[in-house]
């Protein structure tokens, strides 16, 4: 593994400023996941960096670039969609450039699609090309024809790339990337690529900036962290328990959330950090993906349901009050009505705070794709439509048994009603309370008063 650090291109830089009478403007889109949303507001670091403005409105743009995302075939046909609907504007505006980045362009059936029916499309590069962006937008303005950059994985890591982060108070912080996982039904390995992790100084670095810049929820991604700091050497050498002790002795005001553990990987002594580091949230995105020991296995996941309901009794007799959440996987190949009531009775027996759910999407180039799938559609959507119920029944009753609490809240946004606001429980869970929007981007203490489904309803309690 290779560490560079990003240098600014003064001939991009030049390139750009040459093409265009006053500062072009770009429009960035991300897809996706959280390290995909990190990723685009790196490319929007760069872009300014060489002198584009940014703009929130496609038809202003000079640039648009949008960064996909590839793990369900819904994914990948909203980002075609949207592409297509480009075509008019491109031929009101010539000189447009439209580009293609992010997880679908490390696809070579993608990039061979985009080659033939996506003519106006300028250029393409996939999730390890970031700091490759500004040349790569230099070439493409001296005319030098469309640049479709084919599939690679760089064993490298830059540092310092600019960034222009979306929130004054909320910050993605990337511990590591890629995956070496292979779930059997999951594109993320293929698209990018083998896991390698930053070192834990550049980590630290980061993290003492955005809490000096005044940043409360610095959330670290990695597709599983939990195996942090494999192919670190020598002093570096640390796991993900060490990286977390390291970050929570930087004084300050902040909350740190984290995802996502693989329950593979996911040891005692990172409960045991949980409990003992006030500076952690207490709460645990866990998936499971489903229920059944029979379809783990043919998963690839390394666990079975035993070994998963061990490590959540663990970390509620270790860490009072903790909450979880969990992805599950409906309609996975050869799912049988007797492995999908095993999810529902594991839904159950966990009690999960909050579900994020998917019918299993088919993608090319995953071994699930050759698995025989008998499964009706119409049969997997009710399936889904009953752990939704399901859900829905466990997530009011633990909302409902949150009310009377007085609690710190993260204040995000502005809620429904009017004069609301909306902030955030340490469990993930929203509430709406009437306050000062000076407020926004702080903490404040809020007594929970009732609940409207699986929102709570508070009052100011500072
Ligand atoms: N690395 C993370 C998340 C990866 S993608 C993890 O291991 O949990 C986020 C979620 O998308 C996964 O947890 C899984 O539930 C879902 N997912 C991934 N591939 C899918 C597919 N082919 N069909 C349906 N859901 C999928
Ligand atoms: Fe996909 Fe599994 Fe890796 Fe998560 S751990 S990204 S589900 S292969
Ligand atoms: Fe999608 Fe890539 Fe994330 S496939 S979920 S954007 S890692």
């Amino acid at each position: 593994m290779e560490y560079q650090r990003y240098e600014r291109s003064a001939a991009a830089a030049q390139a750009v400023s040459r093409c265009y009478d006053t500062p072009p403007l770009a429009y960035v889109h991300s897809y996706g996941c959280q390290q995909n949303v990190n990723d685009g507001e790196r490319l929007k670091g760069v872009l300014a960096d060489i002198g584009y403005g940014l703009c929130d409105a496609p038809e202003q743009a000079d640039l648009i670039l949008f960064n996909t995302c590839a793990v369900r075939e819904h994914a990948e046909q909203r980002v075609f969609g949207n592409v297509g609907a480009l075509k008019g504007l491109k031929e009101k505006k010539p000189g447009l450039l439209i580009g293609l980045c992010g997880c679908m362009a490390n696809q070579k059936q993608i990039v061979e699609k985009v080659r033939k029916s996506y003519p106006y499309v300028d250029f393409v590069f996939g999730v390890d090309g970031i700091d490759t962006l500004p040349d790569l937008l230099a070439r493409r303005l001296q005319k030098k024809g469309r640049i479709l950059m084919e599939p690679a994985q760089r064993p490298v890591i830059v540092e310092g790339l600019p960034i222009r982060r979306e929130s004054e108070f909320r910050a993605w912080l990337p511990i590591m990337y890629g995956c070496d996982n292979f779930c059997t039904y999951c594109i993320v390995p293929y698209v990018r690529g083998r896991e390698k992790s930053r070192r834990p100084a550049d980590i630290l670095e980061e993290f003492r900036g955005l809490v000096a810049a005044g940043y409360k929820e610095i959330t670290l991604l990695g597709q599983n962290v939990n195996s942090y700091g494999k192919g670190l050497d020598g002093a570096d050498r640390m796991d993900f328990a060490d990286l977390l002790n390291l970050l929570c002795v930087v004084p300050g005001d902040y909350h740190i959330r984290f995802m996502t553990s693989h329950p593979k990987d996911a040891s005692r002594k990172l409960i045991d950090t949980i409990a003992a580091q006030p500076h952690l949230c207490k709460h645990l995105h866990l998936p499971v993906q489903c229920g059944s020991d029979r379809l783990l296995e043919q998963m690839n996941r390394h666990y079975t349901v035993e070994r998963y309901l061990d490590l959540i009794e663990y970390a509620r007799a270790k860490v009072p009050g903790i909450t979880f959440s969990s992805d599950i996987i409906v309609g996975f190949p050869g799912e049988t009505e007797e492995d999908f009531e095993g999810t529902l009775d594991l839904v159950r027996k966990v009690g999960y705070m909050q579900l994020f759910t998917f019918i299993y999407s088919r993608r090319e180039g995953t071994p699930a794709a050759s698995y025989p799938d008998p499964t009706p559609r119409s049969e997997k959507t009710a399936r889904m439509a009953r752990l939704l119920k399901t859900q829905d029944e466990i997530a009011m009753a633990l909302v409902k048994a949150q009310v009377g609490q007085t609690v710190r809240v993260l204040v995000e946004g502005y809620g429904r009603a009017e004069g609301a606001l909306s902030g955030r429980l340490d469990n993930n869970l929203t509430v709406e309370f009437a306050g000062d929007p000076a407020l926004l981007g702080s903490y404040a203490m809020v007594r929970l008063t009732g609940a409207r489904a699986t929102v709570l309803l508070g009052e100011s309690a500072d």
